[in-house]
Parts: structure tokens; sequence; C-alpha cells
């Protein structure tokens, strides 16, 4: 299959409308269309017509049981596809268009393919111009899930879409690099006064638990048990991973170098702008991968995607990052990361 890729910037010229009702054809017409959105990029269909999702299984070599989210253009069109609460349109008021997904009950209306047999579906309204524009231009709800083959990072430009996915769908449009870099907050509603965080995004729990209360699941901090059921299936699968080991160290910063200093064979460093020339000097300029200011978490965040990519170098034998705090954004990036590092934690004794 021959992938069309498109630039498209915000505002629009004649040309960028042109590009995005290509795309928004090809989606009316059961085809896959990349596109940008402020998190990471998504991998589109028409979330009404179960054989177009269904694609997005094949190209992604996405695990079945794991469901998509069906992107809207405005919040109250929710409706058509969930059976909507009150909870939904004040969540909705405060954070959406934005990067949140809210999971309630499904209507019939919305395929199995969607839901993956679950009897919820997942709703985001982006607020990322392009993906904006293309949900309307297309006149339906888009499933989509992140643009990446299943297990590997999210792309967070059109290269890494273009890396992964190329030859598999129709169109990617290009809009540049992600803004967030990490994928939405997901919240399931229980009741009008509850809601479960199934995954840590850029709204935080903070900003959420002033409107309900909020249940953290399990698997968003730490490791299922075997046979223990994800409420979120996505979460049972290893994710984001890099080839080469990824080890996350706990402990000051000085106990860290220590530790990489007796451990640098085949090793590289995603660290703070502030170790960048420290760790050079051990490991040489290619082995260091600076992911921002120390107590910059949003660029950490934006960041860490690209990093695990291109940290991941053939002869590199093991990837170190510090774990991060988990307070605020700093629980989306603690989430990826042990994920990412299928938990391999390592407590270092504070030097
Ligand atoms: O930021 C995002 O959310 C990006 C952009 C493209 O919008 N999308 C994204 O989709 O990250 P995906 O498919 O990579 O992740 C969706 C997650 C999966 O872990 C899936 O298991 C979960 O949402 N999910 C979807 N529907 C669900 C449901 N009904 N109940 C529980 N979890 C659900
Ligand atoms: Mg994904």
């Amino acid at each position: 299959m021959l992938t069309k890729i498109s630039s498209v910037q915000f505002p629009f010229s004649d040309n960028d409308i042109c590009a995005i009702k290509e795309a928004a054809a090809i989606i009316q017409n059961g085809g896959l269309v990349a596109f940008p959105t402020e998190t990471v990029y998504g991998l589109g269909a028409d979330g009404t017509k179960p054989m177009a999702a269904e694609k997005i299984y094949a190209a992604k070599g996405r695990p079945s049981d794991n469901p998509l989210i069906l992107h809207i253009a405005f919040p109250e069109e929710a409706s058509v596809y969930a059976e909507t609460s009150k909870l939904y349109y004040t969540l909705a008021q405060a954070f959406m268009p934005g990067p949140i997904t809210i999971i309630m009950p499904a209507k019939t209306i919305v395929p199995k393919h969607v839901t993956a047999g679950l009897s919820t579906v997942a709703i985001r309204c982006p607020s990322h111009p392009i993906a904006h524009r293309l949900i309307l231009e297309a006149k339906t709800a888009i499933a989509a899930p992140s643009a990446n083959l299943s297990g590997s990072p999210s792309p967070t430009c059109a290269k890494y879409v273009i890396d992964d996915m190329q030859g598999r769908i129709d169109m990617i449009l290009d809009g540049g690099n992600s803004e967030i870099g990490l994928e939405s907050t997901i919240v399931k509603i229980v009741d009008e006064k509850h809601l479960i965080l199934l995954r840590p995004g850029a709204i935080t729990v903070e900003q959420l638990a002033l409107y309900a209360h909020v249940t953290i699941a399990k698997s968003v901090t730490g490791e299922l048990q075997k046979g223990e059921v994800a409420e979120s299936p996505g979460m049972k699968y290893r994710h984001y991973a890099p080839k080469s080991q990824f080890v996350l160290l706990e402990g000051n910063l000085s106990a860290q170098y220590a530790y990489i200093a007796t451990h640098q064979d085949n090793a590289s460093v995603i660290c703070y702008t502030e170790q960048c020339q420290h760790y050079m000097q051990l490991l040489g300029e290619n082995h260091v991968f600076d992911i921002g200011a120390e107590h910059d978490t949003a660029t950490h965040c934006s960041r860490l995607f690209t990093l695990l990519r291109t940290a991941d170098q053939p002869e590199t034998q093991t990837i170190y990052a510090s774990l991060p705090e988990k307070d605020g954004l700093g629980l989306a990036l603690y989430n990826r990361m042990i994920r990412a590092a299928a938990h391999c934690i390592i407590k270092l004794k504070d030097n």
C-alpha cells in the first residue's frame, strides 16, 4: 500500500484544507489516516464501521482485546455513542477539548471492534486544530489508538509514524511535533461522585479531584500479579519498551552517578540537562540524552518517547534514567517509565 504523506500547518492554507479533506474522504471510505493530536499521533478510522476499525488492529499488530478511543469534534457528541451523565458534562466543561479520555457505558451504535467487546466506550475530544478539523470533515467519530506498532513508544512526530506505519496505512498528516508527548489521561466514570484513573496524563489527579473522588487503578503505579485483571486492557501489555534494557534508578543523583560509573559498559543515560556534561565525560557524547532541566516535568513528558527511540542504539545494552516523583504531571511520566522499564527499578542508598 502506498502511504501518502502531507504536511499541514495551522492556521490552515487552502492546500492544508485540501489535504485534510482528502484524509477525511479516506476515512469515510473505510481507510486509515494517521494524524497529529496535542498528546501523540493517532491512527484513525471511521469509528462507526466495524471493518474500518478492524483494519487498525491489523496495521498496528494490536491484540484484539484492546479497545479503541472514539474521537469526537465536540463534547456534546458523546451522547450519540455513550450513556453520558452530569459528571461527564462537568468534566467536559473543565477539560475538553483537551488531553482527557472518559469511559462510559457504550450505546449499541458503537461496533464491538471499537469496544473490544466491553460494555463501555472511551470518548475523547482532542484540542489539536488538525485533529478537530479532520473529525469535522469526516462527519463521524474517529476511532484512533496511538499511531505506533503495538508495543513501541507512541509517536510524537510524523517521522516515527512513518518508521512504524509506512506501507500499512493510506495517509499521514504531518503536523509537526506533539505538544504534550504522552497520551491522554483516561478516567472511568463509576458514579456521579467517583472516577477511576486508568492512565495518568496531562490532566492530573489533583485537577480531577476538584470534581470527584479519584481512585488510582493499581496498574498505574504497580505491577499486576499473575491472574489479576487490568481495569484497562491496554495496561496489561508491556509497552513503550526499547530493545535495550531500560533501567530506572531510585536514590539521590550522586548515588545514581556512582552506580552508572561502575556499570558503564554499553550503557547510555537519559538524564537532566544539569547532569549532561558530567555523564558525557563518563560515557561519551553519543550515550547521553537530555530529558530537560531537573524540575521541568512538562519537558520530560514531551521528550520521553522520542528519547526511548533515539537512545535505543544497536550497541547499547542498558539505558539508565532517574525514577521520577509521582505527584502532579510526574505520575504520567512515572507510569510510562515503569512500563518501558518493565518495572526494573534499582533502589540505591543515598550518597
Ligand atoms: O492521547 C491519546 O489518548 C491517544 C491519541 C491518539 O488520542 N490515543 C491513545 O490510544 O493513546 P491507545 O489506543 O494507544 O490507548 C487507549 C487506551 C488503551 O490502553 C485501552 O486499553 C484503553 O485506552 N481503553 C479504551 N477503551 C476502553 C474501555 N472501554 N475501558 C477501559 N479501557 C479502555
Ligand atoms: Mg497506544
